[in-house]
């Protein structure tokens, strides 16, 4: 069994070099484990299982399948990323599952965001698990956990753990970023040739645009938060905030307001745009951004997305706010 306790002696990844060596050694160790079998990864995107699914293209090559799940609760352009990067650019068998209309027609009508939340992670187990029941002779499966979901007993990686497969479907683990910590993750990542905007990607929650999506999720409302959170995103990386900030996105609320487009009054939603910076996602503070900067995205939101007549900034730090609304 692989140790999951860093060794004091162990150096910190901080340099392109150092990044290469531990490259070197991982593709080692993971064909000394794997040898000539199968291994199965969920490849969400996100910065952890794309260097994980990366380093194994590297060591194992097509003895890797990745699996990318669309829940229909990922940020614009993501699911295509994925494509792009993973199956024509590093030439990796990667099984993309549409299941989009699954997911929605679950969460149709659930208001309550635990339940939502539990609803979005079991269906998640439930769609992997049949895709892994479609491939013959899978005997382990990669994940990537990093460090500080080892030594955080409530890991922010809990949501989506595949632990809860059933008994018949037990792989073996392989975790080859285990040990690192997230910035390593991240030099890692860059040195195995992946974008920058997959390598140095704000933390995304498992639930994805579910928990921003406020309430009981409608097809509607939930376009109105991944088109508003596009804008914000282009805005911030055009301005030189996407690297500054540690989380930013959009929510977009179940109610309305009376506004006024074309002389004609509105009955629309309001966007509400939360920026905040943190080291431990425990405190939060609001980032202080240019006001001319807030009325060029409100100006963009109420013209570009659809249902949509206010914008609102969110001035609460954490406490008392949560960086999340629900
Ligand atoms: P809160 O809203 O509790 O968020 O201040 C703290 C950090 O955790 C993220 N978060 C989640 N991540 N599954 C996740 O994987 C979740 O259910 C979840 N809820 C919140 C949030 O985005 C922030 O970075």
């Amino acid at each position: 069994m692989a140790s999951n306790i860093r060794p004091e002696s162990m150096q910190r990844i901080t340099t392109p070099e150092l990044a290469n060596a531990f490259i070197e050694e991982q593709i080692k160790e993971l064909r000394a484990q794997i040898g000539d079998k199968k291994v199965l990864l969920a490849l969400s995107g996100g910065v952890d299982s794309s260097v994980v699914a990366a380093l194994l293209i590297k060591a194992v090559g097509k003895q890797l399948t990745c699996v990318h799940v669309n829940h229909g609760l990922l940020r614009k352009g993501e699911p295509e990323q994925v494509i792009e990067v993973f199956r024509n650019q590093m030439n990796a068998n990667l099984v993309y599952v549409d299941a989009v209309d699954r997911f929605l027609d679950k969460l149709a009508g659930v208001s309550d965001p635990e339940t939502k939340r539990k609803i979005i992670g079991a269906e998640f187990i439930r769609v992997f698990e049949e895709e892994a029941r479609k491939l013959d002779g899978i005997e382990f499966l990669a994940q990537g956990t990093i460090y500080p979901d080892i030594i955080e007993s409530d890991g922010v990686k809990a949501h989506h753990n595949v632990g809860g497969l059933p008994e018949d479907l037990k792989f073996e683990l392989v975790e080859p970023v285990r040990l690192l910590f997230k910035d390593e993750v991240r030099v890692v990542g860059k040195a195995l040739g992946l974008p920058d905007n997959m390598v140095f990607r704000q933390p995304f929650p498992g639930p994805g645009l579910g928990v921003r999506c406020t309430g009981a999720i409608t097809r509607d409302r939930l376009e109105a938060v991944r088109e508003s959170d596009a804008i914000l995103r282009e805005e911030f990386a055009k301005n030189g905030l996407a690297g500054k900030v540690w989380q930013y996105f959009t929510i977009v609320p179940d109610y309305k307001s009376t506004g006024v487009i074309d002389g004609k009054r509105s009955w629309d939603w309001p966007v509400v745009i939360r920026a905040v910076n943190t080291k431990d996602a425990m405190t939060a503070t609001v980032e202080d951004i240019p006001f001319s900067l807030l009325q060029h995205i409100t100006d963009r939101i109420i013209h570009e997305v659809k249902g949509v007549n206010r914008v609102l900034y969110d001035m609460t730090p954490k406490p008392t706010g949560t960086i999340e609304w629900e």
